[in-house]
Parts: C-alpha cells; structure tokens; sequence
C-alpha cells in the first residue's frame, strides 16, 4: 500500500518492455485468484505492520505461494520467522514514502533476476539525482531552482498530474501521492492515451481556473502518443489555468524515471513549506491505523 506499493508501480513501468515474466501490483489483503505456488510474492512493505500487505501474508502461506518479504522491521517478524520466509532488510527510521530509494533499490535486485531485467543497474540514476539534486536543494534561490519555481506555480492550486503508459505512469501516481502527503493538498492524476478517450471531455467541457496541468513526458515516448498528447493538450489548455510539461532526464530509463520522481519529491516539500505546513507527519494515516487496530482488539475480546 502507499510510499510501500509504489515501487511496485514504478517497476511494473520500468520492466513493461523488457521482462518475461508477467509483473502486477495488489493492493488488497488477499492475492488474486490466478495464483498459486509456481509464482512469486512480493511484500512490501516499509513498516512491517500494514494490514493489507499481512492479509496477502497470510493468503500466500495458506495457498503455498513463495513469498519474500521487503521491510525494516515490523509485527510481520514472527510469522515470517516461523515460516522461514526471506526478508531483505532495509534502513528503519524513515517515513515509508521517503525510504522510495531503498524499497525501490531492494526490488529491483530481487527483479533483475527475471529474463529480460537483467539490465538494471543503478549507477546512472544515482549520479543523475545527484546532479540534480545540486540545484534542487533548499540553498540555491528560486531563480536557479526548478523545484522552487514549480512550488510556486502549483501554489494555492489544484495540480493535475499527467502519465504516460508505461513510462510515466508511476510517476504521475508518485507525484500526485507525494502532494496529498507531503503537501496534504488535493491533486488529481491521469494516464495518456487512456485520458484521451475519457477526462478530456470534462477537462475541455467547463473552466477549470484554479487547476495546473502537469505533463510528465518521457523521450521514449511512442510517436502516436507524442502526437495525441499535443493535439489533447491544446483541446484542454483553455480550460485551466496553466499547462507545464516536463521532459525526464537521464541516460537510460531507470534514471529518467527518477529523475521526474525525484523533481516531484522536492515539489511536494516546497509546496508544504510554502504553505507554512510540516511534509513529515500523517496524522490521518496513523489516526486511521490505530482506529483499525482498536477495533480488531475489540473483535478478538
Ligand atoms: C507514509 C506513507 C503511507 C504508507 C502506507 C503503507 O509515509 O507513505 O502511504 O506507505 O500507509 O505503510 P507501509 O509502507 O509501512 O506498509
């Protein structure tokens, strides 16, 4: 679920080309019906504690079904000790959207393993984040910061994030999520071509004036959609208030995809800033969290 179940997403995206192996994303506490002990599950999830990701624990190990488990800690530990599942570690102590690089990081290892992923490697996305992040930090002025200057447009408005399938998809998902968390703003998202048969009408139908449309854009972008996406783009324009488009950058497609993910990660802190709001906490999710836990106690007594 959440900051856990979009590395998932982004994979998903990341492999749509390349891997052999059919790839999908639950966010259910149970695993679809079409699985059974000839394939894998992956769990992830930051805490250890998620409800919905032990509900899928828990149906994989009544169905047989292999299962590894990504995490940094969490109640899962003694079932997962008793069952001998593996586990990949990873660092505690964040918040789990911001520990992206290691949930993300740790998947695509256990990934690579598959026919056609074997051409994962990190370190061009590692040194493209850090290039960017030289002008991303909160030392350099707006002037010479494009995360500052996009805070300020998104500012007091409702940001429309637009993917591409399968590029950008996860991106558009990671930047929306990362506005209603970070920034506790409202921020819709939608999917080139899908949008095209569908949100276009209404988007084009009445003025949207206080909305910005954000186009996150790959350069492997098929021509058909580069072309959709023009035409679909000047139809919405008049309705809203602002259209910016952004071009992922990096040699290769792990590190274009991080380099928009990144860009939005620092959006939606500067947005909370602006706004004079703290990105850290989540009282809603944890408030949510521990109601349901009370309420299961309750049940059991
Ligand atoms: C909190 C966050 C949430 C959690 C989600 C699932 O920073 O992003 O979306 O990721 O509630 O919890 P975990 O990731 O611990 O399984």
């Amino acid at each position: 679920m959440g900051g856990s179940a979009i590395s998932g997403d982004l994979a998903r995206n990341l492999l749509f080309g390349s891997c052999e192996v059919p790839l999908s994303v639950t966010r259910h506490n149970a695993l679809p019906a079409y699985m059974g002990p000839e394939d894998l599950v992956i769990l992830l999830s930051y805490s250890g504690n998620t409800a919905e990701t032990l509900g899928c624990l828990k149906d994989a190990l009544a169905r047989q079904i292999p299962c590894v488990l990504v995490t940094s800690g969490g109640q899962f530990r003694a079932l997962v000790d008793e069952h001998q599942i593996p586990v990949v570690p990873v660092e505690p102590g964040w918040m789990p959207r911001a520990a992206l690089g290691e949930l993300y990081f740790a998947l695509l290892g256990l990934l690579s393993q598959l026919p056609g992923a074997g051409w994962i490697a990190p370190a061009a996305a590692v040194k493209q984040l850090l290039a960017e992040r030289e002008t991303y930090v909160p030392q350099v002025p707006q002037s010479e910061n494009p995360a500052k200057q996009l805070a300020a447009k998104l500012f007091k408005k409702t940001p429309i994030l637009f993917g591409v399938h399968p590029t950008t998809e996860a991106v558009a998902m990671r930047w929306k999520t990362q506005i209603n968390e970070n920034s506790k703003v409202t921020a819709l998202h939608g999917i080139f071509p899908e949008l095209t048969h569908n949100e276009i009408v209404n988007l084009a139908h009445a003025k949207h004036p206080h909305h910005v449309m954000v186009i996150l854009r790959d350069p492997e972008d098929p021509a058909l959609f580069q072309r959709q996406l023009g035409f679909a783009r000047d139809i919405m324009r008049p309705s809203v208030d602002d259209v910016v488009e952004l071009m992922a950058q990096g040699p290769d497609r792990l590190a274009r995809q991080l380099s928009l993910v990144y860009l939005g990660d620092y959006v939606s802190v500067y947005l909370a800033l602006l706004a004079g709001v703290d990105p850290t906490p989540v009282t809603a999710i944890f408030g949510l969290k521990d109601r349901m836990a009370a309420a299961e106690l309750q049940e059991v007594r």
